[in-house]
């Protein structure tokens, strides 16, 4: 169950491996922008993470890191409103993943789905390595660290969260019973102030003898809502409320970004492997080249022959990018031989030089100023680590690791 200050937290990653292109804009970036004017956010550079795929190519980490931030830049990713930072400068997440390590049991990361599936359809990649085995504890590590109430993933990413919630509940269940938490979550109790502390107990005693869930979740806000309470203590009434022990790590939900309806240039999903990609940078005419060239319902041969926008990519790319009447004007002239190819394609082509031309714009800002990405990426590691340590303070305590 994640508290509800957390609920306000999202955290989500992209591994620096090549460059972004408009299935990442569609499926993946569209979300974030949107995201980041109603939660707290920390988007990072998941540069550790490339590398237990990619250990072999230590040469392509550092370009890409940087055209990815500016490429989230462009599309409109402030970062006034959402912390912009690189996973590798914040070594807390590799702290944490390490202390996991300890009460994670090796069956759940060999069980997790990609571990198999990545081996199989890499295989030019040796990928038997205890680097990629605990990659998804390092994506729990990267969650938990900033108790995230919510993250953003696609399809392939939802069993990872489900590891970080298992993962997240065994630590709360072996470390959160600390001695006398009843007696010390009573002191917290107290520090609410009277009507505060009132309230709180008849909330949880609506929750805990009527399970009444609608209790719960408003003594959550309220303990969210308190100023004078220390991490620690907050940690106890979140815990006492639903009466399991200190709740230490928070259980985040993956909030499913609806796959991407963008397709590649062949009509398959956009993607590098499948070199089907419109990237991001993409000169406009080539972007304008690729899509002449893209294959349409190979019915048409010519002008006279009638298609099925069902059987044509570019069909895809009007569902994306066109008004109903441009896209009524194309199943009805596709159909009855009305346009040709060539002029159905043309409103796509318009529309996506419409759409990179500003981003492009003001990614050029960026790549001319290659300092001030540097130190848009360093606030950004600042913010990060000290999130991260706040939690990392906790978990150490824990396991009985502050006093030295
Ligand atoms: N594993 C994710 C991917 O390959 C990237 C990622 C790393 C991530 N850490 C994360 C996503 C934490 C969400 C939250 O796409
Ligand atoms: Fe595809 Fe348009 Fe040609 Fe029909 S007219 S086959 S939808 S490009």
């Amino acid at each position: 169950m994640s508290t509800a200050d957390s609920q306000q937290r999202v955290v989500s990653g992209m591994r620096p491996t090549g460059a972004l292109h408009l299935g990442h804009l569609h499926g993946v970036l569209k979300n974030w922008v949107k995201l980041q004017h109603e939660y707290e956010c920390f988007f990072f550079v998941a540069d550790w993470h490339a590398l237990t795929t990619h250990y072999g190519e230590p040469t392509i980490f550092e370009q890409n890191t940087v055209d990815m931030v500016i490429d989230w830049l462009a599309v409109g990713i402030n970062p006034g409103s959402a912390a912009l930072f690189v996973q590798s400068k914040v070594p807390e997440h590799a702290e944490l993943q390490l202390l996991l390590s300890m009460t994670t049991p090796l069956s759940w990361l060999e069980r997790v789905p990609s571990y198999k599936d990545q081996q199989e359809k890499l295989q030019e990649k040796e990928l038997g390595t205890y680097g990629f085995l605990g990659y998804p504890l390092l994506q729990a590590a990267d969650i938990l660290i900033y108790r995230a109430g919510l993250v953003p993933v696609g399809e392939d990413q939802v069993a990872h969260v489900e590891l970080t919630r298992e993962v997240a509940r065994r630590f709360n269940h072996i470390y959160g019973s600390e001695p006398g938490f009843e007696e010390s979550a009573h002191a917290a109790i107290k520090k609410m102030g009277k009507k505060g502390a009132k309230l709180y107990s008849q909330l949880r005693t609506a929750f805990q003898e009527q399970g009444n869930q609608n209790s719960l979740e408003k003594a959550k806000a309220l303990v969210a809502e308190q100023q004078n309470v220390s991490l620690g203590d907050r940690e106890r009434l979140y815990g006492y409320l639903e009466g399991v022990g200190k709740m230490i790590l928070a259980e985040p939900q993956s909030l499913l970004t609806p796959a991407s309806k963008m397709p590649g240039l062949d009509g398959q999903k956009m993607s590098k492997s499948y070199k089907n990609t419109i990237s991001l940078r993409e000169p406009l005419e080539e972007v304008e080249k690729k899509i002449r060239t893209m294959p349409t319902d190979p019915a048409r041969v010519r002008l006279k022959d009638p298609g099925d926008p069902g059987k044509c990519p570019v069909w895809q790319l009007h569902q994306t990018y066109s008004d109903e009447k441009i896209r009524n004007w194309v199943t009805e002239g596709c159909r009855k031989a009305g346009i040709g190819c060539l002029e159905c394609k043309k409103p796509v082509i318009n529309s996506v030089i419409e759409e990179l031309e500003p981003i492009q714009k003001e990614s050029e800002q960026y790549i001319k100023d290659p300092d001030m990405v540097r130190s848009i990426i360093a606030e950004g590691n600042e913010i990060a680590r000290d999130r991260a340590k706040e939690t990392l303070v906790e978990v150490r305590a824990a396991m009985g690791l502050t006093r030295w």
